[in-house]
């Protein structure tokens, strides 16, 4: 195999779809696709991947009905309660990004204890983007950089991208070399709008729930593939 990514980051899409083709409810997707994620982590550390950040919930994902979002919430829910439990087995050190400050107060109480009883493990970094949006965390990071240069004593013309990088909800974590889309959208959907400037793409017509170690590794296969052709070249634009 070739390079293989330090950091992937996944647009998980088409759990309705795998749904509907078997004549079961959405959220049976939903249900399916959050196995997958379990199946996903274990598989990309096997594979040598450091991080991992997957899209769970958008800003725009709360226009969806009710009981879809409620759904959504409970199996997140379960997610952190289950992975609070698991943390010392599984080594993954956790951290979610987004503004979760307008999930339901159990929910941001179960993310902070995972976060906490996670902070120190060694193995998997994986970021789990709650309530996200690109769009969202650039205002949000611009906002706190301004503020942080205005406390310095310096004025707005000074501003330089590191100030921006060091505000996002992922600071201290390096930009993921590769994007990975399932269920054949070929979009960005607002996800990591920053981080993702010097990303390879990867789109498959898997959908999420039948994604597995297989696909992760033909994804990487081809990150791989791309690296060493033109390598020299991508890195040059950094
Ligand atoms: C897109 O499929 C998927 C989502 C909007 C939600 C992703 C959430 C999970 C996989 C489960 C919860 C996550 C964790 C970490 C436990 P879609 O519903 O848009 O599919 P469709 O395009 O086929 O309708």
């Amino acid at each position: 195999m070739g390079k293989v990514p330090q950091h992937v980051a996944i647009i998980m899409d088409g759990n309705g779809r795998w749904a509907k083709k078997r004549g079961l409810p959405r959220n049976m997707g939903h249900k399916q696709g959050s196995a997958a994620v379990r199946k996903v982590c274990e598989a990309a550390w096997d594979l040598g991947i450091k991080y991992l950040t997957i899209y769970a919930f958008s800003t725009e994902n709360w226009a969806r009905p009710k009981d879809e979002v409620d759904a959504l919430m409970k199996l997140l829910r379960e997610y952190m309660k289950t992975s609070i439990k698991e943390s010392s087995e599984n080594n993954m050190r956790v951290r979610v990004i987004g503004d979760i400050s307008a999930l339901s107060e159990d929910l941001q109480e179960s993310i902070r204890e995972l976060m906490r009883v996670s902070a120190d493990n060694t193995g998997l970094c994986f970021q789990i983007a709650l309530n996200y949006g690109g769009r969202d965390e650039l205002i949000r990071s611009v906002k706190s950089a301004v503020k942080g240069l205005a406390e310095a004593g310096k004025t707005v013309e000074e501003l330089t991208e590191a100030d921006i990088s060091a505000n996002l909800d992922t600071k201290g974590i390096p930009d993921p070399d590769l994007l990975i889309r399932t269920s054949g959208e070929q979009r960005l959907s607002n996800f990591l709008l920053w981080q993702l400037a010097y990303a390879e793409f990867y789109f498959t017509d898997t959908l999420w729930p039948d994604f597995g170690k297989k696909e992760l590794a033909k994804a990487i296969e081809h990150y791989g593939n791309r690296e060493r052709r033109f390598g020299g070249l991508v890195n040059e634009t950094k």
